[in-house]
Parts: structure tokens; sequence; C-alpha cells
């Protein structure tokens, strides 16, 4: 028996990067999988691979800051697979710069998708999970709403949203079969890190001090935070509700961040002596 056999998922953002990692995993522990994200030919890319590996898989077309279309994107996979037992709120966005270089414009966006989807997803499921009296929810959050990193201070504050999100509706829904947790990522090697690590100063010294930055000795895989997901969604978690796993290399105990820091960015030793 296959870990997620006969549960249908939904994970938002799985036309590439983390999520389709998490979708292609779960198609292969036995779930039906909605790829959600913004554009069609990126679900359809998901889709074909798992299919073409044996899994049950629809592409969902859906802006997760729509509600019309979020609405339309669960109706769809219930008609086609049953009710959703499984959502994975991984869709987001990240603006860098710091408060005074973010525009009023891109932080409304940030909110929108990182915190506005996964409200407008959770509602939309919710009411099938409760019906059923069983159900998983899993919110993407990050390492950073926890380590204030610098150049990132809208993403991080919806992350940080996110993990309260998730232990909030854990109470809500304990008694009633709904399981709702987080998962915090370090960094991990994936297209948001690389396009990131492309718009630094000095790529490549970026790109090494994330390596040295964890514990570990290096950034994570996709596979290693899929992994993570796949219990959280199966019943192995049965009496999980309410976490926040760090899957991060030990970066959150540790807690160093890397040193490209811009020229004015305050220092903190600096600081110290001029006192
Ligand atoms: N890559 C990392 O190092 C890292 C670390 C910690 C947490 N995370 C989190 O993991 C998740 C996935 O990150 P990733 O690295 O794969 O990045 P990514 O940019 O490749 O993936 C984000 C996905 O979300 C989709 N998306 C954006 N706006 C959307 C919208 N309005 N509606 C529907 N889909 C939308 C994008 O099209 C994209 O496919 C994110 O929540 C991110 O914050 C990533």
């Amino acid at each position: 028996m296959r870990r997620l056999q006969d549960k249908v998922a939904i994970i938002t953002g799985a036309g590439g990067g983390i999520g389709r990692g998490i979708a292609v995993r779960f198609a292969a522990e036995g779930a039906k999988v909605g790829v959600l994200d913004r554009r069609k030919s990126m679900c359809d890319a998901v889709v074909d691979e798992i299919r073409a590996a044996g899994g049950a898989a629809l592409a969902l077309e859906c802006d997760v800051t729509n509600e019309e279309q979020v609405t339309a994107a669960v109706e769809t996979l219930s008609a086609a697979f049953g009710t959703v037992n499984v959502l994975v709120n991984n869709a987001a966005v990240m603006p860098s710069g710091r408060i005074h270089e973010t525009s009023p414009e891109d932080f409304d966006r940030c909110v929108a998708v990182n915190l506005r989807g996964a409200f407008l997803m959770s509602r939309a499921v919710i009411p099938g999970m409760l019906a059923a009296r069983s159900g998983s929810i899993i919110h993407m959050a990050s390492v950073t709403a926890i380590l204030g990193l610098p150049g990132i201070a809208a993403y991080s504050m919806t992350k940080g949203g996110l993990t309260a999100l998730a232990r909030a509706m854990s109470t809500d829904y304990a008694r009633l079969g709904i399981r709702v947790n987080a998962v915090s990522p370090g960094t991990i090697d994936s297209p948001m890190l690389h396009n990131f690590v492309a718009a630094q100063s000095n790529p490549e010294l970026m790109r090494k001090a994330y390596d040295e930055m964890h514990p570990i000795g290096r950034v994570g895989t996709i596979d290693e935070v899929a992994s993570v997901f796949v219990f959280l969604a199966s019943d192995e978690a049965s009496f999980v509700t309410g976490a926040n796993y760090e899957v991060d290399g030990g970066l959150g105990v540790k807690g160093e961040q890397p040193q490209d820091k811009p020229a004015d960015y305050p220092d903190s030793k600096a600081s110290v002596l001029d006192i």
C-alpha cells in the first residue's frame, strides 16, 4: 500500500520548483493530484510527467488570489477525483528589498499570493473535509519567518503569517478531523534560489555563502522537502497538528546569515563600538 493511496491532493504553485517536486512525489505515493498554477502550460508539463509515470493528475490553471478561480479549481478537481483530502499551500512570490525599497504594489501582491491565496484555498477545501471528517492542510512557510534574513522583509512577514495560520487553524479543526501544519524549509536548490542569487551583486559568492551557512554544509534538495510533505499528508501523521517542521539542515538553530549585506546595511558590531 502506497503512503497516499486514494487521497486527492491539490498543490498550489505546482507548475515548477518545489511544488512540482511535491506533486510528483504525491502521485508516486498513490495520490490523485491537482496540479495548480498560474499558467496552463506549466501545469500541463507536470501533469504529463505524472501520467507518463502511471500516476493520476489534473491541470488546474488558477490564480490563487482570485476567489472565483479558486472555487472553480477545487470543484473541477472534486468532480474528477472526489473530495479533496490534502491541500498544500505552496504558491508564493518573493519581492526582494528592504521595506523602504519595496513598493506598495509589490507588498500587496506578496500578501495576496502568499497569505490571501492560502486563505482562499483553505476556505474552498474545508467544507468537503468537514463533511468527510478528514483532511490535511499544509502551509509552505520558510525559515525566514524566524531568522530575519536581510532584504526580504515582506516575504518573511507572510511566512511568519503562515506559521501562525497553521497554529490557529489547527485548534479550530482539531476535533473535526482536519490537521493543519506548516513546513519551514531552509535554502533549497530551486528556481526561486537561482533567481534570487542571480540578482545579487556577486552571485557566485552568494551561492557559496548559502551552502556554508547551513550547519549541514549545503542547501537542501526539493526531494528532501517533498518527503516531509508526504509524511504530513499521510495517515502516519495522524497525531501531528499545529506543528511547524523546519527542514533546514539546522539553519534555524544556528541562525547565521549570508554575508552579502548592502554597503549601507547596519553593522551591529560597528554600532556597538560607536556607543
Ligand atoms: N526555494 C527555496 O529556497 C525556498 C525556501 C523556503 C521556502 N520556500 C517556499 O517554497 C515554495 C516554492 O518555492 P520555489 O522555490 O519552488 O519557488 P517558485 O517560484 O519556483 O514556485 C512558486 C510557484 O508559485 C506559483 N505562483 C505564484 N503566484 C501564483 C498565483 N497567484 N497563483 C498560482 N500560482 C502562483 C509560480 O508560478 C510558481 O510555480 C514557496 O512558498 C517558497 O516561499 C522556498
